[in-house]
C-alpha cells in the first residue's frame, strides 16, 4: 500500500518572475486552483491521504491554502460564493499535511532526502507539482477498447502493486528536448500495459547522448531504500543531487519499472505549457 505522497515545492521558480517573487510558484493558479492543490487531488484519487510537503523559505501561503482561515470563512459563511471553498474544505478535512524545510537548495534528488523524516520506511509517491497531469474521461483506450479514467498516480499504484519496486512515469518527447528531462532507456516488459524495465537513465542529456526519447516526469513511486542511495550520491547534473542519479542505482538491479501513462501532463514549469493548462481547463469547465 502507498501511503503517503511527497511533494518537493522548495524551488525559486524563476521561470515565472517577477510573479514568484513573494508567491510560491506551487500557488499559481491555473483557471481559481493553485497547481499543488491539483496534485494534492491527484494523490487523493490514487487513495492517498498523507501529504508530505518540502517547503523552502518564502513558501508559508502553501500552509495557509491547506489550512482553515477563520476570518474568510467567517465573512463568506452562508453567501453565495461560500462553495468556492467547497472543495479545499474537502480535502483539508479527509488529508493530513506535515511540512518540512529543505535548507539550501541541492537539487531534487536532495529535496526528496530531505522528506524522508515525514516518510519513514515504506513506499511513497512522489508529485511535483508543476507537471500538472489529467486522464479525462474522454480519453479513449482504443487499445484495449475501455475507457479509462485513472489519475496518473492511481494508474503507477496499479503498476507498483505488480512489480513491488521504483516507478517512473514517461512519455515520449521530441528528440530537441531531451535535455530537459531525466531520459530512461529499457526493455519493454509488458505492451499491453506499457511498462519497461529500466536499464539506463541520464538526468538532462544533450540530445546527441540521450539513450532514447523516453522523458520522465513529475510522478514517481519510490521505495524506501532510494533513501539511503540519496545519501550516498554525488551531486551530478549542474552541480544538483539528482534522482535520476539514485534510481540508476536501482535500475543496475533491476528495480526501476518506466510506466508511459494514459493521460495529458502540462509543463507548468513553463510559460507555454502554463497556457496549454490553463486553455485546456478552462475548455473542459466551460458551462459546469
Ligand atoms: C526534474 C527531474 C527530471 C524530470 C523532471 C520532470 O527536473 O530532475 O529528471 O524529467 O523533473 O518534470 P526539473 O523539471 O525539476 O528541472
Amino acid at each position: 500500500m502507498i501511503k503517503k505522497c511527497l511533494f518537493p515545492a522548495a524551488g525559486y521558480g524563476t521561470r515565472f518572475l517577477p510573479a514568484t517573487k513573494a508567491t510560491p510558484k506551487e500557488m499559481l493558479p491555473v483557471l481559481t486552483k493553485p497547481l499543488i492543490q491539483y496534485g494534492v487531488e491527484e494523490a487523493v484519487e490514487a487513495g492517498i491521504h498523507t501529504m508530505a510537503i518540502v517547503t523552502g523559505r518564502g513558501k508559508r501561503a502553501i500552509e495557509d491554502h491547506f489550512d482553515i482561515s477563520y476570518e474568510l470563512e467567517h465573512q463568506i459563511k452562508g453567501g453565495s460564493k461560500e462553495y468556492l471553498l467547497d472543495e479545499i474544505r474537502a480535502l483539508i478535512t479527509e488529508c493530513t499535511f506535515s511540512y518540512t524545510r529543505q535548507v539550501e537548495m541541492k537539487g531534487l534528488g536532495h529535496a526528496i532526502l530531505s522528506g524522508e523524516t515525514l516518510i519513514g520506511n515504506e513506499p511513497f509517491a512522489v508529485i511535483l507539482a508543476d507537471d500538472l497531469c489529467t486522464n479525462s474521461p474522454v480519453i479513449l483506450d482504443s487499445a484495449r477498447g475501455s475507457i479509462n479514467t485513472k489519475g496518473v498516480l492511481s494508474q503507477m499504484i496499479e503498476v507498483y502493486e505488480r512489480y513491488q519496486c521504483s516507478i517512473v512515469a514517461i512519455e515520449e518527447v521530441p528528440m530537441d528536448q531531451t535535455d530537459k528531462y531525466g531520459v530512461i532507456a529499457g526493455d519493454l516488459v509488458d505492451r499491453t500495459d506499457d511498462t519497461y524495465r529500466v536499464t539506463d537513465m541520464v538526468e538532462k542529456p544533450d540530445p546527441k547522448d540521450a539513450p532514447t526519447n523516453m522523458a520522465i516526469i513529475g510522478r514517481y513511486i519510490l521505495t524506501p531504500d532510494i533513501f539511503d542511495i540519496l545519501r550516498e550520491t554525488k551531486p551530478g547534473k549542474n552541480g544538483e543531487v539528482q534522482i535520476t542519479d539514485a534510481l540508476l542505482a536501482q535500475a543496475k538491479n533491476g528495480k526501476v519499472i518506466a510506466y508511459k501513462f494514459k493521460g495529458k501532463r502540462f509543463d507548468c514549469g513553463s510559460v507555454d505549457g502554463f497556457v496549454q493548462a490553463t486553455n485546456y481547463f478552462y475548455n473542459e469547465n466551460k458551462g459546469n
